[in-house]
């Protein structure tokens, strides 16, 4: 079968990332993060847009030099159409129209969510695809979910959060801690050296297979806000525990659902994807958890985690098989289900 290049461009939050992938192998995968977020506590979406208009062009370029391709030698351009910061999206969305037209070749319009849950069909060396079907928890900054995969283009959503996601629930409270944006990483290296049992936060009952983490959010801040009053130095003096206590919330609030899904679809072919999915305390619990329940497990490798082109190329590359390009006015959308098929 003849070899397919495509071109996978992200830029819905604050990542530009281009990629390339040949067939279901990634041949190159370049990321520019965005620091100017760090001292704003989050991202400010007027200037992640103004910062992936800066980087696109070398990102992609970049990307083309390490694959060792010319342009011409894509088979489709693939990008992020939703859901996402709209500006943001825009800027990838506009740039991939321009290159497809220009180029004469296919457009792919992908959905991230479905991509998150994609970069496990990535071909590497040592690492096993799962089959199908399977669960997905996918857990990022803007989402958290648990997804039935029945094939490549079929996604079916089992529970979701109903407030904040996972990566939020890490940022915000590392944000009451003082730490810097994205809090994530920072809280998983505190946590490596702390006691995880030291201190107890609420812990949402949720039925089905939805989550909540703003009950733990807000009993994180009034925990902080009286233990400040008796020690003004309590978070640092403390920030090992409290971050492997967060932490350990959090983990156990995403695998109760997650097994409970598991347990009632009866599927074991269980996956984890997104940027908390690089959380490595919840990586360990879903390995541990997996081999007395009898699942075979899946994680990308770390930079398939977070917000990554090559996710966007190896989607690129099922639409592509799945039929022609899309119209030019394709339209971006900030908000979009995991269901929804992006049709080329
Ligand atoms: O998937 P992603 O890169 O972007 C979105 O689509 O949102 O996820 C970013 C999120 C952030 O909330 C970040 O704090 C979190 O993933 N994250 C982590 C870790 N690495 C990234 N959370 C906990 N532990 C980590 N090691
Ligand atoms: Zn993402």
């Amino acid at each position: 079968m003849k070899q397919h290049y495509i071109l996978g461009i992200e830029s819905s939050c604050d990542d530009t990332s281009a990629a390339v992938t040949a067939g279901r192998k990634v041949i190159a995968n370049v990321t520019a993060n965005q620091d100017i977020h760090s001292q704003y506590g989050g991202v400010v979406p007027e200037l992640a847009s103004r910062a992936h208009q800066s980087h696109i062009v070398p990102v992609v370029s970049a990307a083309l030099k390490q694959a060792g391709l010319s342009p011409s030698e894509l088979n489709g351009i693939a990008f992020t159409a939703a859901p996402g910061l709209l500006g943001s999206l825009l800027v990838g969305a506009s740039f991939a129209k321009s290159l497809a037209l220009a180029l004469e070749k296919p457009l792919l319009p992908v959905n991230h969510m479905q991509a998150h849950i994609l970069a496990h069909l990535i071909e590497e060396e040592g690492n096993t695809s799962p089959q199908f079907p399977f669960l997905c928890l996918t857990v990022s900054g803007g989402h958290s979910q648990i997804v039935k995969v029945e094939s490549p283009r079929e996604f079916t959503l089992m529970g979701q959060t109903l407030d904040d996601a996972a990566g939020e629930a890490f940022d915000k409270a590392a944000k009451l801690m003082g730490l810097t944006y994205p809090g994530g990483p920072q809280i998983d290296k505190l946590a490596q050296s702390g006691n995880p049992k030291r201190f107890q936060f609420s812990e949402p009952r949720m039925k089905g297979y939805n989550y909540s983490f703003s009950g733990l959010k807000t009993s994180f801040l009034y925990f902080l806000q009286d233990q400040l009053k008796q020690n003004p130095d309590f978070i640092e003096q403390n920030k090992s525990d409290l971050a492997a206590s967060l932490q350990a919330t959090i983990i156990r609030i995403l695998m109760q659902q997650l097994e409970r899904a598991a347990r009632d679809s009866g599927i074991t072919e269980v996956a984890l994807a997104g940027g908390v999915a690089a959380n490595r305390g919840l990586r360990q619990a879903f390995q541990q958890r997996a081999s007395s329940l009898g699942w075979q497990t899946y994680i990308p490798s770390f930079e398939y985690c977070t917000d990554n082109g090559a996710m966007i190329a190896i989607s690129g590359y099922y639409l592509l098989q799945g039929g022609e390009g899309a119209k030019l006015d394709t339209p971006v959308r900030a908000r979009e289900s995991v269901e929804s098929l992006s049709r080329p």
